[in-house]
């Protein structure tokens, strides 16, 4: 037909582009002034509608999953058929996606491309690095969804909480060039390995710099670093060390503690909490657990 622009399905513009957080973002339809995206986000997928200085207009449809939108007021639970929209929000929102979500999305100004590049990238070595120790991709990703929950109840701007964002989803990157037989040791690491496994921040720093710039790079090259000074790789004190960096390093830490090994049951909620809690001030900022326990609460998550 030739005045009809028909696309069989399967057959995106863009097809099959990862750039936020797991979630699968197919470029359906595109000119200067509006986009159509198809979304997908696996189910515990987090996210942020952000604040925008510019013009913008967003209408979403849920085809498939429930997706719960929330902020500090108030919690809206949305169901396949319905539809959300935005234009100039006047604060950010976090959403989580409830079940495995489908979205169509209209935009108006387009952004899709600026995302694809830098991120498929490294999104590709983050693939690569989950094929060879199972786990780095998995743990990044759970950790960005906790830096953003954390970071929305400490009141980011937009521009911090995207520096934020891609810091704590690429913070352990550098992982990648790290010698697989140090990597995957299953015993203790030798002094002389541990000092190996360090480097990795640097790595990541060196990763990200080309990709994100200097900002977004210094946080992560930072989440390891300690309150008291005894972190690496700088052994950075206290205000020395950005929020950023520390909310990263705390939802790191929390994230160790409760996943599950197959050497090893992780610790329940309130235990790694309690955990935490004994080191703050120390290694941890004790406002950033205030935040992860109040996010964590808020997602209703059974403290036991
Ligand atoms: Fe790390
Ligand atoms: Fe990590």
């Amino acid at each position: 037909m030739q005045d009809i622009l028909i696309n069989r399905a399967g057959s995106y513009m863009h097809a099959g582009t990862e750039f936020s957080g797991g979630n699968m973002t197919h470029l359906i339809y595109n000119d200067p002034s509006f986009e159509v995206t198809h979304d997908v986000f696996p189910k515990g997928t987090v996210g942020c509608f952000y604040t925008m200085d510019t013009e913008e207009f967003e209408f979403n449809y849920i085809i498939k999953g429930r997706l719960e939108i929330f902020d500090v007021k108030e919690k809206v639970l949305l169901s396949p058929g319905d539809t959300f929209c935005y234009q100039k929000l006047e604060r950010n929102h976090l959403f989580k996606a409830i079940d495995d979500v489908e979205l169509l999305s209209i935009r108006k100004t387009p952004c899709f491309g600026e995302f694809e590049e830098s991120v498929t990238h490294l999104n590709e070595i983050l693939f690569q690095l989950q094929n060879v120790d199972g786990d780095t991709l998995s743990h990044c990703e759970r950790v960005k969804n906790l830096t953003m929950g954390i970071a929305y109840y400490l009141e980011f701007d937009q521009s911090q909480l995207l520096n934020l964002f891609y810091a704590a989803k690429f913070h352990d990157v550098g992982k990648a060039r790290i010698p697989v037989e140090i990597l995957l040791k299953p015993e203790k690491l030798t002094d002389d390995e541990y000092e190996v496994m360090k480097t990795h921040s640097r790595h990541t720093y060196e990763m990200i710099l080309e990709y994100y710039g200097p900002e977004v790079a210094k946080i992560a090259f930072d989440h390891h670093e300690r309150l008291d000074g005894k972190g690496y790789p700088q052994g950075l004190k206290g205000d020395e060390i950005s929020l950023a960096a520390r909310i990263i390093c705390v939802a790191d830490a929390y994230d160790a503690m409760v996943v599950t090994r197959p050497y090893r049951v992780g610790m329940t909620t309130k235990n790694a909490l309690a955990e935490l809690r004994r080191c703050q001030d120390i290694q941890f900022d004790s406002i950033v657990i205030d935040a992860l326990e109040k996010y964590l609460l808020d997602l209703d998550k059974e403290i036991n």
